[in-house]
């Protein structure tokens, strides 16, 4: 089902921006809105820049970068993604923000758009509820870096029509992924496996077991990972890793998904990894 033309996209952050650029890269029309018009065109800027680089290094013609481009556009205001067909909202990892999101959303857009979150962990079937059409919410969780990364997990809420899953799936289908269904469940597949592999990270250096680089050239040696779990957590960063272990023991009480200390500290020093210059490594801004 490709009768989806025209995307918005809610949050102009790390995967908001990967978002935009993997719908117009498959022929959409893109739209961002950020609470602000300033973010949302730095946003866009930022894109830009990345897609200048590629055709430096020969990998994008210069007229599809062009095309690209010109699908995509930036707002601070909701009511301009009145005539999209689907809306992806990937704002900050908090319930009770996407929440309110959701609500004010469904009164803006047309009947028939589906509403779907970029949550990584969070109860959809919340979101879906705070709407007027829970049958048209669903979960299309992308990962880190987007136009990079293969997988998009579809999240079916209780609520979702069997329309609204085969419309994402088709969106995620054309943008060039594998789709995976999955139940409305903290973590859905890979979140629920991955976050106890890096918390435990976390506490086996807290006890002093070996230092953060060690652990991570053990993982990438020795598992033949491509990154080890604390360059994967600064890249994920360290606000949203922690919403999600937090959003994992709500659910689950499982102590594999208790934060461990250190890393609520780091959020609380600004610590966020790769998006804030510093977070168990340094990275140059
Ligand atoms: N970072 C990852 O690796 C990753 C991967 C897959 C999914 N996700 C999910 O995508 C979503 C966004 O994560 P991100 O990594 O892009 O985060 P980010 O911190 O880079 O961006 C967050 C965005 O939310 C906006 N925001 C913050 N508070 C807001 C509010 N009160 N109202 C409206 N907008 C607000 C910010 O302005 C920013 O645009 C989260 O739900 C996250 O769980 C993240």
């Amino acid at each position: 089902m490709s009768d989806l033309k025209k995307i918005g996209i809610l949050g102009s952050g790390i995967m908001g921006s990967g978002l935009a650029e993997v719908a117009a890269r498959a022929g959409y029309t893109a739209i961002v809105r950020s609470r602000s018009q300033d973010a949302a065109d730095a946003m866009v800027a930022a894109m830009v820049k990345g897609l200048a680089k590629q055709v430096e290094r020969g990998k994008l013609a210069e007229d599809e970068r062009d095309a690209i481009v010109g699908r995509v556009s930036a707002t601070s205001n909701l009511g301009d993604l009145v005539d999209c067909d689907l809306i992806i909202e990937s704002v900050v990892e908090d319930l009770d923000v996407k929440k309110t999101l959701f609500s004010e959303l469904d009164t803006v857009v047309k009947p028939t758009a589906i509403l779907a979150t970029n949550t990584s962990t969070l109860p959809v079937i919340e979101l879906a509820m705070a709407t007027s059409r829970p049958d048209q919410v669903c979960g299309v969780h992308f990962f880190n870096p987007a136009p990079a990364m293969k997988l998009v997990e579809i999240v079916r809420p209780l609520t979702a029509s069997d329309d609204t899953i085969a419309a994402a799936t088709a969106f995620a289908v054309a943008c060039g992924k594998d789709a995976v269904e999955v139940k409305d469940q903290a973590g859905f597949i890979v979140n629920a496996l991955l976050f106890p592999y890096l918390n435990n990270a976390v506490r086996m250096s807290e006890v002093g077991v070996a230092s953060i680089a060690d652990i991570d050239t053990a993982m990438k040696g020795g598992c033949n990972f491509p990154m080890g779990p604390f360059a994967l957590l600064d890249l994920v960063g360290l606000d949203t890793s922690l919403a999600i272990l937090d959003a994992l023991y709500a659910e689950f009480r499982d102590p594999n998904y208790a934060a461990v200390p250190t890393l609520r500290r780091m959020v609380a020093a600004g610590r966020l990894g790769r998006k804030t210059g510093q977070g168990f490594f340094d990275y140059a801004r």
